[in-house]
């Protein structure tokens, strides 16, 4: 099971979870399907992926806006 770190605070992620189904509410619209951006996050230092089509690695970092 992948440990995954948001904001932080470690989290077991299911494997092949996406990074979204795994953050508290995001402020936008979420589409899930790579469309609105909303789901927006940086992922171990890089900005703007986005968090509905990265599936979870084990020691990803992730930081919500
Ligand atoms: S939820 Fe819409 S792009 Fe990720």
């Amino acid at each position: 099971m992948p440990k995954i770190r948001c904001n932080g605070r470690e989290i077991d992620a299911p494997a092949n979870a996406t990074v979204a189904a795994m953050l508290p509410p995001l402020p936008g619209p979420l589409c899930a399907m790579g469309v609105c951006m909303g789901c927006r996050v940086t992922i171990d230092g890089r900005p703007h992926q986005l968090a509905c089509q990265t599936l979870v690695r084990d020691g990803m970092e992730v930081t919500t806006p």
